[in-house]
């Protein structure tokens, strides 16, 4: 029975310049309360046992609500969330996300395994020995959107602009500094034109590849507009980008700050590679928190939570919840408590669509790295993930 209202929760103070250890802070709320809430009036969610609140029916995921508090009630960004699977809710996230989860299988993405490897290789066999470079850039961001690229049939020439629109836009999904809304729009509105143009291209003349099945399974489905069918693609690109570029930094840094187990590592890249990248997600994961609103009154460990409440599941201090894993603070790479479904890629029906390939390109990168730069060194500060839902990595130099 709720014997609190969501004013008796200690306050989510905002760090606006990231520079407040997130996971200390969380702990100390956590310590006092279940729960914390915004200035904003969001309430985060902070045990391991609230993630069930993704998918339980007294929630609905957010649709445009969070644009619409920014003050953006149309044009292309409005547009892009308006048309997604992720910011949809029932028969419509289902339509959408049909198409997508039927081609974008798990043995299309395993398979890129290989190719992941070869691409690794490549971009580090030429920075060894060349003293300090831009990981984030020169090899975190490559990884992604190489592989969109070749999975979508992107001609090499159009990469450097592609990849363009992908920085330029990714912020689109998340929170938008309004300052950029004219570049983030004019690159989005090019960038659509471009995924149209591929999707004609497999209509046109269809090939052994996934847009070609994409097309088709969009045709059989027969209820989506052309917007929802380009959205999904560009959609697919933007969600994989930052995700798995902050995934792959944050996992190589902490793993080059425990120099014992970066040894272990090295001595069996292959064998240790998933244990590596479970718990690369864990201790500094790239979402922070899965936002909700309640659809119903419900209860959070006796806080009542009325409809309408914006709710964030942090999974931030999920997982670090000393009541889900083991001494939550100690980076382990050989941690055996990971539960089947790792959080960190959502739950229900929701639930990542591109997990298998993250993994397989963080696996393949960073088992590259052990067997070809084994010296590999952190140069300068540790790397920072900074505040928002989709936490961005902001700088990080190696040595190979
Ligand atoms: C480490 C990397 C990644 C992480 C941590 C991650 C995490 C997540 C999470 C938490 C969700 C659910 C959000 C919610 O319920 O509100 C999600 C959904 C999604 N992800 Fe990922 N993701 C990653 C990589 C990728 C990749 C590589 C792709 C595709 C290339 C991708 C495509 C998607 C899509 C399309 C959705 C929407 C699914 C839906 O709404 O039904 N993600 N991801």
């Amino acid at each position: 029975m709720s014997s609190h209202s969501i004013a008796d929760a200690p306050e989510f103070l905002p760090d606006p310049d990231g520079s407040r250890d997130a996971h200390a802070y969380l702990a100390e709320l956590r310590a006092r309360a279940p729960i914390a809430r915004s200035q904003m009036g969001v309430v985060f969610a902070l045990a391991y046992r609230h993630i069930d609140l993704i998918t339980r029916d007294v929630t609905r995921q957010i649709e445009t609500e969070t644009k619409l508090m920014q003050g953006i009630t149309s044009g292309p960004i409005f547009d892009f969330i308006s048309a997604s699977m992720l910011f949809s809710n029932g028969d419509i996230h289902m339509r959408r996300r049909a198409p997508v989860s039927r081609t974008f299988a798990f043995k299309l993405m395993d398979a890129m395994r290989p190719k992941a490897a070869a691409l690794a290789a490549e971009l580090v066999q030429e920075r060894i020995g060349r003293g300090p470079i831009d990981f984030v850039n020169e090899i975190a961001a490559q990884l992604p959107a190489r592989i969109i690229a070749d999975i979508l049939g992107i001609p090499r020439a159009d990469l450097p602009v592609f990849m363009r629109w992908i920085a330029d836009t990714a912020e689109a999904l998340g929170f938008i500094d309004l300052e950029k809304r004219e570049k983030i729009e004019s690159s989005l509105v090019a960038f659509n034109a471009y995924v149209s143009g591929l999707l004609a291209d497999r209509r046109a003349s269809p090939r052994q590849d996934f847009l070609s099945d994409y097309v088709q399974a969009t045709a059989s489905q027969g209820e989506l507009s052309e917007v929802e069918i380009r959205t999904q693609i560009v959609g697919l690109i933007l969600a994989g980008s930052d995700t798995t570029r902050g995934s792959l930094c944050m996992t190589l840094a902490h793993l080059l700050r425990h120099q014992d187990q970066w040894r272990a590592f090295c001595a069996d890249p292959d064998g240790r590679k998933r244990g590596v990248v479970d718990e690369g997600l864990r201790f500094d994961p790239v979402i922070s928190g899965i936002p909700r609103i309640a659809v119903k009154e419900f209860d959070i460990d006796g806080y009542r939570i009325p409809p309408g409440t914006p709710v964030a599941i942090s999974v931030l201090s999920a997982l670090r919840d000393p009541e889900a894993y083991a001494d939550p603070d100690r980076f382990d790479i050989f941690r055996t408590d990971h539960p089947k479904w790792h959080p960190i890629f959502g739950a229900g029906a929701h639930r990542c669509v591109g997990e298998a390939l993250a993994r397989a390109e963080m696996e393949e990168t960073l088992a590259t790295i052990a067997r070809l730069a084994p010296n590999a060194t952190l140069v300068g500060e540790f790397p920072r993930l900074l505040p928002g839902a989709i936490r961005q990595i902001d700088r990080m130099q190696v040595e190979f």
